[in-house]
């Protein structure tokens, strides 16, 4: 069972990143009193001042944050103070380079970046203790504090760990995990190419080797134990945190990255989850190309919607609000005006109810001095500050929305027993991928909201009844109690839909020696007779549904019913198996399950949503563009319309019914032009979602 969000932001507020160690302290109040002057009453600092705290081993120095917290609490600025452990000095690693993360062939990563250390070392992690716990000992108490982010960024930059201290826990972790070097061979299938462990010291992290293909089994496990260290790295700063901090205060971290179960870490130290979000990447000059066919700054919806399923009223903690850069790598292009906006409306419409842009000012020293913030090197009013003001007074428009729900007509169901495995099994990876973001686009286009639903071994089933539709794209691996749990929501009248792979695995990542879609199977009624991914050089595989030619994506499963209650719904139209079944619908209790031989395309997906009855649930209210984002946060049975026009050109929306502009107040009905990367938010009376089952 997930546990309930300790903290809610009452009121949608702005916020902004500010390093009061890089500038002349002169600048300090004016500084804050322009922040206030333009909305911003809140800032995060320190995140990486450690040296200021204890600029040599055991010399401990308050001065310089008692100064600036000073005139932050004359300023009434609330403050929300960063952990400094991402980035340890330089006196640290230079006397403890056991502190200091590996590449994977055992060199270590040198000062002069930052997130160079590792989680497991016990240097690292005692001197984290002591300044951690000397920060909280002496600014708790501090009226200005409103809340804390434990480092920063944990898993971003690099995600593995090498280091002598992780291959020592590593063992430590596996010990506990399999009792006996028998377990742990068994579990790894080390018996493949003369693997088997003779004693715990032969056990290391993944090393270089050829192709750096590892042990797959044990990468599972290695990605499961990078996870586990880091979530006790930062509980262990949670927990010293907790004993000093004012009631009323909030810890958090600012995520969301890999290798890296961020439900877990959530529930199990954090308050309240922020998220730091640039959507300015996907106008790097290095973007991947791929990347057009993602709806470019718009796959941040799809990054904010995993954000809500870790919590659901959520803070950004970064927000865009210039040109990215460093002085080596990520250029993009400055925002345009209308951008800033649109971005932070877009954090806003999927759950922000906290915004806090980065940074109050573009760095004149170091690597960031391209990642520009809201202000230049010159110190000048200009558009982008401009536009935060404007920013300012939209929240305080839609101040209702402030801890709403976000309104989704299906979830997508994931875990990360199959992420981590995905990430190391190319063909799990590219199935799983795909579809996650075809599904992405396909939704998107179509206005159909939806959340990320991410399961385990204690989900409580409850979390699954608010939704008529689950898409689980390719759950390799499957437990016995994952099972149980969609099978009682298919009992229970939920519509679950699988795709090819269903069931191949088990926890170890084994392949199960038994039909897919293995514990599945007896709900589905069918059976994977024979599978293929459909290689570049393949014509395209289709399958006919209702006399409807449908795209079957990059893998096809080729089915067979397997009970009585299975009906073949579309056949292959093409390959070697055209004519075998490719999608299958089992009634089971009072729902069903659709078993589909392959992976998700931004096609098919309609097809599927249209046919579970969940496709278009706002379109009674609006119509809009495919280029325009829909979105409903909901409360106290007010229903906050958003629209987000990503184009650079303006569009045209119909509002099929009554809404008031929250911007003007004004009750507006039928066509409404919004000018390039235009935003707009309209109450408007939502009574339900439109559940019109076409298909049964
Ligand atoms: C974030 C990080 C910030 C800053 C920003 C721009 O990932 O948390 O400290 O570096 O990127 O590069």
């Amino acid at each position: 069972m997930r546990k309930q969000q300790n903290f809610r932001w009452e009121q949608l507020s702005l916020g902004t990143c500010y390093y009061p160690e890089h500038w002349d302290t002169g600048l300090w109040r004016e500084d804050l009193r322009r922040m206030k002057a333009n909305g911003i009453f809140t800032i995060r600092i320190a995140e990486f001042a450690w040296n200021k705290i204890e600029p040599r081993e055991g010399e401990f120095t308050f001065e310089f944050f008692d100064r600036f917290l000073d005139v932050a609490e004359e300023e009434q600025m609330k403050v929300i103070w960063g952990t400094p452990t991402a980035t340890p000095p330089v006196w640290l690693t230079e006397k403890y380079p056991e502190a200091l993360n590996c590449r994977m062939d055992g060199v270590p990563y040198r000062h002069g970046m930052r997130r160079h250390y590792n989680y497991n070392s016990p240097k690292y992690q005692e001197l984290s203790e002591r300044i951690v716990e000397k920060i909280a000992e002496h600014y708790a108490k501090r009226s200005c504090i409103v809340g804390w982010q434990i480092d920063n960024e944990l898993n971003c930059e690099v995600d593995e760990f090498y280091s002598e201290s992780d291959t020592l826990a590593f063992r430590e972790f596996l010990k506990k995990k399999y009792g006996t070097l028998d377990n742990l061979n068994e579990a790894w299938g080390t018996i493949v190419w003369n693997q088997t462990y003779t004693s715990w010291g032969e056990i290391y992290v993944p090393r270089t080797t050829i192709h750096n293909s590892t042990n797959p089994h044990q990468t599972l496990d290695y990605f499961r134990f990078v996870s586990e260290s880091c979530i006790r790295f930062c509980k262990m700063q949670c927990d010293i945190i907790r004993k000093y901090m004012k009631p009323g205060d909030f810890i958090t971290t600012n995520g969301m990255f890999g290798n890296l179960d961020n439900h877990r870490m959530e529930d199990a130290c954090l308050d309240v989850y922020t998220y730091d979000s640039y959507p300015n990447f996907a106008y790097c000059l290095d973007a991947d190309p791929k990347n057009n066919k993602m709806l470019k700054d718009r796959k941040w919806s799809m990054n904010l919607t995993e954000v809500r399923s870790i919590c659901p009223h959520f803070g950004i903690m970064e927000q865009q609000s210039g040109a990215n850069g460093w002085n080596t790598r990520m250029e993009a292009p400055a925002p345009k005006p209308g951008q800033m906006t649109l971005w932070a409306m877009q954090s806003i419409a999927h759950g922000a109810d906290y915004v806090s842009f980065f940074r109050w000012r573009t760095a004149c020293v170091g690597t960031e001095i391209y990642w520009h913030g809201i202000l230049d090197y010159d110190n000048r009013d200009n558009r982008k500050l401009a536009e935060v003001q404007r920013i300012w007074e939209r929240t305080r428009a839609v101040a209702g929305a402030a801890g709403a729900d976000y309104r989704a007509a299906f979830a997508v169901v994931k875990d990360y027993d199959n992420a981590f495995d995905a990430r190391l099994d190319v063909w799990h990876g590219r199935v799983e991928e795909s579809s996650e973001k075809e599904i992405f686009v396909g939704a998107q286009e179509a206005h159909t909201p939806y959340d990320v639903l991410y399961i385990n071994d204690w989900t409580d089933p409850e979390e699954l009844r608010k939704y008529p539709v689950l898409i689980y794209p390719h759950a390799l691996i499957l437990t016995e109690k994952r099972a149980e749990v969609l099978k009682a929501y298919v009992q229970d009248g939920g519509t679950l839909i699988i795709g090819a792979r269903t069931g191949q695995k088990d926890m170890n990542g084994h392949c199960v020696m038994a039909p897919m879609p293995g514990l599945l199977k007896n709900v589905s009624q069918s059976d994977v007779q024979e599978f293929t991914f459909v290689g570049p050089a393949d014509e395209a595989v289709a399958m006919n549904w209702n006399g409807k030619t449908v795209e079957t994506g990059i893998f096809n499963d080729i089915l067979e019913t397997d009970g009585p209650d299975a009906k073949v719904l579309a056949v292959f139209e093409n390959n070697f198996y055209a004519g075998r079944p490719a999608l299958i619908e089992t009634a089971a209790g009072k729902g069903r399950v659709l078993h589909f031989g392959g992976t998700f395309t931004r096609e098919n997906i309609r097809d599927f949503l249209a046919y579970t009855g969940v496709l278009e649930p706002f379109r009674d209210v609006i119509s809009a563009p495919a280029d325009c984002e829909i979105a409903v946060r909901e409360k106290d049975g007010v229903s906050y319309l958003f629209v987000l026009n990503y184009a650079a050109e303006e569009r045209e929306i119909v509002l099929n019914r009554e809404a008031v502009d929250l911007d003007d107040r004004k009750t507006v009905q039928g066509k409404v032009i919004l000018p390039a990367y235009g935003t707009k938010v309209y109450q408007v009376s939502i009574p339900h979602l439109i559940y019109a089952p076409r298909g049964r």
